[in-house]
Parts: structure tokens; C-alpha cells; sequence
């Protein structure tokens, strides 16, 4: 089966990369955002030039962002986030490449300095002028009376979840680290991404032709499962459960 296979690799594999998508957050109540029900069917994102430019966006994000402060807050690590922390205390895995805002790879075990966040954390909020950081305890004092979102106290420009938006700039450092991963890496395993917000969804393509075993772990298929070695569409915390180690 899969799983069999998926076994295999993971025992042959010197270096794992993992790549990560909300899918793997969904057993922890956390909605993913394309799949029936997710975020983007509920609601438009606000792009970063919209947030920047209008009090009202930056209103509406804050409100979005502490309507979902319980599901964020309550959320702890599921099988597919215990599983790569296993492998990672193993030594097969040196850091994992991941989209998600949700801060469950630190939970679940990884240094923070082995989580690259390709587009950012939703826990905590930085200035966008001077990046001065936020803990969101700050945002909520200042946000509640009027329902507006904060300005910088040492800038005066909007402060912002420390996520990135459709068109706001990549993170440098975090782009250069996710290419060496990709092209340093026997497996790269893409788990719970639709593959289609780029350039993210490029690395799984980028460590492929580097030479990796590529594998892909999804509900539903993606554009890229024609480069993969195995693809198991099939559930994530079922798929990567046996891999779990305490
Ligand atoms: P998507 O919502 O696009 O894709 C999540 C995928 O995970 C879907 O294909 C689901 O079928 C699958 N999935 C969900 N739960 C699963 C489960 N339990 N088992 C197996 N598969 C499951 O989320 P991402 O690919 O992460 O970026 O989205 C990429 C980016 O788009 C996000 O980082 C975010 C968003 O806009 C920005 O906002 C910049
Ligand atoms: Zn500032």
C-alpha cells in the first residue's frame, strides 16, 4: 500500500524534507483554505496593497483574525505534525519547509529556527513600516473599543498579523533556506497542500529535479502529482499516524 511504501522511502532516506499545507492542520479544527468549507470559500483574502492602503481592510482582517483566536488558541498538534516531530528527534529530518501561519511544527517539537515559515505566523503581529513585533494581547486591547486595527507605537504605520499576504514580498531569508532544503534532501514529502499558491509550490518541483524522491500526501490530487514517485491521496493523520513516536 501507500503507507508501505511511504515506510520504505523513510527508512532508506538520509535527509527528509517535509513541505507543509493547511491539510495537514484540519484535524485540529483549524479550516484549511480551498477544500469545501475552507477560509477562501467564506471569505475573499485581503491583499497586502488593500490592507496598507485602507483603514477599513485592515479593520476587517483584525476582526477576521480574532473571530478565529479560539480555534487557534485551542488547536494542538495532530498525528501528521507528531509524526514528522518524531522523525526529526530521529535525525532523518533537519528543518521543514511549511505554509502555514500556525506555529503547530514548534508545538509539536521542532526549534523554531527548523520551522521555515514561507508565509509567516499568525500568533503573534509586526509593524509593516519598521517590523517592530506584537504579541496579539497588544492588538486586542487597542482593537477592541473601536474595532480598529492598531498602529505602530514607535512608527504610526498598521501593524499586521506577522503573515504574508497575496502580493506582499516573500520572506529572503526564509525562500534561500526552503531552495538549499530542496536541493539537499533524498525525500521531499509535500503533505495537505494544493500546490497552487506559488512560489511556494514550486520547491516540491525544485527538489525533484534536484534528485529526491518526491511524495505527496493529499485529499485530492494536485498539479504536481505527475512528478511524484508516490502519491497517497488518502487522510493525513491516518496516512502518517503509524510514523508516530512518543
Ligand atoms: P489549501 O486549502 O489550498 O489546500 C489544502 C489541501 O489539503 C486541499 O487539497 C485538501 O484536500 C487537503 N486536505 C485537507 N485536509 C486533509 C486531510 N485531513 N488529509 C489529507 N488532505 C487534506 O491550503 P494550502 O495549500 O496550504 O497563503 O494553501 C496555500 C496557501 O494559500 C496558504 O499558505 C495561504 C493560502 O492563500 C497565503 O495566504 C499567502
Ligand atoms: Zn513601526
Amino acid at each position: 500500500s501507500g503507507v508501505d511504501q511511504l515506510g520504505e522511502f523513510i527508512a532508506e532516506a538520509k535527509v527528509i524534507v517535509p513541505f507543509t499545507g493547511a491539510g495537514i492542520s484540519t484535524e485540529t479544527g483549524i479550516p484549511d483554505f480551498r477544500s469545501p468549507g475552507g477560509l477562501w470559500t467564506r471569505n475573499r483574502p485581503i491583499p497586502f496593497d488593500e490592507f496598507v492602503a485602507s483603514q477599513d481592510a485592515r479593520d476587517e482582517s483584525w476582526r477576521r483574525r480574532f473571530a478565529m483566536e479560539e480555534t487557534f488558541a485551542a488547536a494542538k498538534p495532530g498525528r501528521g505534525h507528531r509524526a514528522l516531530a518524531s522523525l526529526y528527534r530521529a535525525g532523518k529530518i533537519p528543518a521543514i519547509i511549511t505554509q502555514n501561519i500556525d506555529n503547530l511544527h514548534q508545538a509539536s517539537g521542532f526549534a523554531a529556527g527548523d520551522v521555515i515559515e514561507l508565509h509567516g505566523n499568525t500568533t503573534y503581529a509586526r509593524c509593516i513600516g519598521c517590523g517592530t513585533a506584537y504579541d496579539l494581547g497588544w492588538v486586542k486591547t487597542r482593537f477592541e473599543p473601536q474595532q480598529r486595527g492598531p498602529d505602530c507605537s514607535a512608527c504610526g504605520e498598521p501593524v499586521k498579523t506577522a503573515t504574508i499576504s497575496f502580493g506582499q514580498a516573500m520572506p529572503e531569508d526564509e525562500m534561500q533556506r526552503a531552495a538549499e532544503l530542496s536541493q539537499h534532501c533524498d525525500l521531499f514529502i509535500a503533505i495537505g497542500s494544493s500546490l497552487v499558491v506559488w512560489p511556494a509550490a514550486g520547491f516540491p518541483v525544485m527538489a525533484k529535479h534536484a534528485g529526491a524522491r518526491l511524495v505527496i500526501i493529499n485529499n485530492e490530487p494536485t498539479e504536481h502529482d505527475v512528478h511524484a514517485d508516490l502519491v497517497i491521496r488518502h487522510d493525513i493523520g491516518q496516512t502518517l499516524g503509524p510514523f508516530v513516536r512518543n
